[in-house]
Parts: C-alpha cells; structure tokens; sequence
C-alpha cells in the first residue's frame, strides 16, 4: 500500500453524514473527518477514488471560533461513531444541519431555492442530557457500548453524556453482563422509570443483571416480560402516552414534543377536516391532529405499537388501522378517497417513490412530511414535485444534538392552488 499523503486543506461545507468538505488542488472535493467549516486543517488522506477523497484531521492550523472541547471522552476519531459534532459549539451544529437539508433538498430534490427554516433548537444550552433511549451492543467480554465510526468494533460506554436521568439509570442498572446478544436497549421514561429490551443474539441468554429494572426479550414476534412491566409512560404535546416495549417513541422528549407543535401548525387543521397519520407509532402526532377536533386515521404495522395508539387515542376521534402504509393508502387510491390533510413519519428510508405518488394522489390540501433522513425528503420531495405538489416550508429541528443527524418537518401544498 502506497504511504497516505497529507494535504492543508480549507473547508467550506458540511457533508451528510459530518465530515467538513473542501478541494484538493486538483478540484476534487475532500470530505475531511473532525474538521469545521472555515477552518483550515491539516489532513491525512484515507481513500482517494476519481471523483472524491476521504481524510482525516491531523492538524488544525486555523481554527473556526465555534470549536470547543468535546464534552465526551469517548469522542474522536476511532472512539465512539455515535457523535459526529461535538467538537462544533451546538448552535453552530444547528446551522451546519440546516445547511445540509438545503443542499439534499437541491442536490437530490431538484428545488430551486426551497424554503428551509432556521433550524429549531429544543434542547438549547449545551444539548446534552436528552435521550431517553439507547441502543447498544456488547464487546466480546459482555460490556455495553457503540460501534466505533465505520466499524464494527464495539467502545464500551459506561456513561453517555446524551442520555437523560431515567436512560442513564437503566444503563447503569444494565450492567456489562451481555456476551452474545445482538443489542440491549435502556430507556427511560417521563416518569423517571428505566427499562431494558433484550434482542437476542444465537446464543442463551446470559443471567439478567440484578436489581428490579424491568426487562423485555424482543423477538420477532414482539416482546415478552422476563422481568417486571416494561411498558413506559411518556408525557408530550399535553398528553399522556402508553409506550410498549417495541413501540417506537421519539427518542428526545423536548424533541417529540417540538415535532408535535410543528406538525399541528402545518396540518393547519379545521373540526370538519380528515386527516391521515401514516406510521403513527404510539400515536404522537395523531393526537395532535385529533386534537384539533378533526377526524384523524392512524396507521401503524407493528402492533404494539397500533395497540398503544388506540389506548392513547381512545379519547379523540381517531381509528387505529393496523397495516402497512403502503397496502392502505393504495387502498385509498383504488376507492377514490380522500384525507385533507396527509401526515406521514417513516423510518429512515422515506416513504419511496411509489407510495409517495399515492399519498399525493390521496392528500387534498397538505402534505406534512416529518423526515429523519434529509437525503430521502429530498428523493420523496421530487417525486411529489412532479405529481404537482409545492415544498412551501421546511423546518430542520435539532433533535439529535452533536450527531450528524437533523429531522424535518416538510410542508407541501399542491402548486397551482384552485
Ligand atoms: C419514525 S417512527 C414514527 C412514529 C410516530 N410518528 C411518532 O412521532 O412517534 C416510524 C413508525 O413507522 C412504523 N412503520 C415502519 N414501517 C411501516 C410500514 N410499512 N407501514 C406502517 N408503519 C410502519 C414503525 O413501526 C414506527 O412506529
């Protein structure tokens, strides 16, 4: 192997992902591992391929006034890959983000000049102390922790400076008692309950740690108690939420309940409006929606967390469909109906391109797309663009603070209005 080259280099933008990006001397762009925008770094190149190159910061030679010391010891390059930004002051982060979804927005979306918002802050301050929830995974020995950056290599995390009161305690009750299972989630709930899911690895489970935290064993069937009540109790956008062992939950409470104030105000909607909530999880966001006295249908595959939903929503006028978004909004495309307004939330790979054609086709005023990956707004924004649909505000939020990660909450409404 050839010896790595070293290169100064200026940076400019921030990538998906977090790497700064600047130019070689040659044109090519260089997506530079730990370095901020502004800055000028010295770099050892990684990987070199035709049209891009990978490197890492070995020297910062003038540094941005937004670098500040990391707050975790387990950051850095070949420490822990949960972190992307910690060496970037969180308001600058916020910014960064925001940069990130105009350029997917532009780049993979085909907008011109799209509305993008200042990205909205819930957690303020320094942006720790959030997370109510964790997912890690043992090293050889059983001890807990997250994958190194772009490997496979576990660092052991004993304390996560993101996690809140009740996720630290659930870590800390786990102990580092896991060879062999696949991953051990913690997680915290309002109340200040912690709780543990199991997900098994091939092996047999080693003996559950001591103490009384409540634990769940989730196959692919669901979960089931080992020990105690693992259901949670979260409190967000004024309601009270039953959450499941497998339920999905936003995994920041001040996160969740922003989302929820974002999305009501997009929805926008009236008493003797409809309303379709696809991949509801425990209902967050219909529950907003219904809220406003508007008739609001949830749609949910797993089915813990459809069942929470009809518990949470059992107040409101709200019917829990248990389903896969995609076979039901065809459903609705072949009968010819209709919601007013369409609120969808999928995981990370976006809704794709063929159900997004149908919800435009089903959706009568608006669209509000709530995206945890900017990169697939942007695929799913060019198809509602070509079905004739306007991206008219875009509101990065800051929900993830110091990860490279950033959720939207997208409005759509049709282009050429009656
Ligand atoms: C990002 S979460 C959103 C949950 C909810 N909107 C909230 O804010 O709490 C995505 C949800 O979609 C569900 N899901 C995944 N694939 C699905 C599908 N094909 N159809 C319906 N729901 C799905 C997951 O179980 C999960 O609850």
């Amino acid at each position: 192997m050839p010896p790595s080259r070293e290169v100064t280099i200026t940076l400019d933008g921030l990538a998906h992902g977090g790497d700064a990006v600047g130019r070689l001397d040659d044109g090519k762009a260089c997506f530079v591992a730990y370095a901020i925008p502004g800055e000028t770094v010295r770099a050892r190149i990684l990987e070199e391929r035709k049209r891009f190159a990978r490197a890492m910061t070995v020297e910062v030679l003038e540094a941005s006034p937004d670098r500040v010391a990391p707050p975790c010891p387990h950051f850095g390059p070949q420490r822990c890959g949960g972190c992307r930004l910690q060496h970037i002051a969180p308001a600058r982060q916020a910014a960064l983000l925001r940069q990130v979804v105009v350029d997917a927005l532009e780049r993979i979306g085909g907008l011109v000049d799209p509305p993008v918002a200042e990205t909205l802050r819930p957690h303020g301050g320094d942006g720790l102390g959030y997370r109510n929830q964790a997912r890690f995974a043992p090293d050889e020995q059983g001890r807990l922790g997250l994958r190194r950056g772009g490997s496979h290599v576990i660092e052991p995390i004993a304390h996560c400076p993101l996690l809140d009161a009740g996720a630290s305690a659930a870590r800390t009750a786990a102990g580092d008692t896991w060879p062999g299972v696949a991953e051990v989630v913690v997680r915290g709930d309002a109340d200040g309950r912690a709780s543990l899911e199991i997900h098994p690895g091939p092996g047999p489970l080693p003996p559950l740690p001591p103490g009384e935290t409540p634990v769940a064993v989730v196959g692919t069937d669901g979960a089931v108690a080992l020990r105690g009540e693992p259901t949670l109790r979260e409190h967000a956008a004024g309601r009270s939420w039953q959450v499941s062992a497998t339920s999905f939950f936003q995994p920041s409470r001040a996160g969740a309940e922003a989302l929820a104030t974002l999305v009501a105000e997009a929805a926008d909607l009236r008493e003797d409006e409809t309303a379709l909530d696809l991949f509801c999880g425990v209902g967050l966001l219909a529950g907003t929606l219904g809220a406003s006295g508007a008739a609001v249908t949830a749609v949910e595959a797993d089915p813990a967390a459809a069942e929470d939903a009809a518990v949470n929503l059992a107040d409101l006028d709200a019917e829990v469909l248990l389903g896969d978004a995609d076979d039901v909004v065809a459903d609705l495309v072949e009968a010819g109906a209709h919601a007013d307004v369409v609120v969808l939330d999928p995981p990370r790979r976006g809704a794709g391109a063929e159900l997004t054609a149908a919800i435009a086709t089903v959706a009568r005023w608006r669209i509000v797309y709530v995206a945890c990956d900017p990169a697939a707004l942007a695929r799913d924004a060019r198809v509602l663009a070509e079905a004739g649909w306007e991206l008219v505000r875009a509101v990065p939020v800051d929900q993830f603070t110091h990860t490279a990660h950033v959720e939207v909450v997208a409005t759509f409404e049709p282009s050429s209005r009656p």
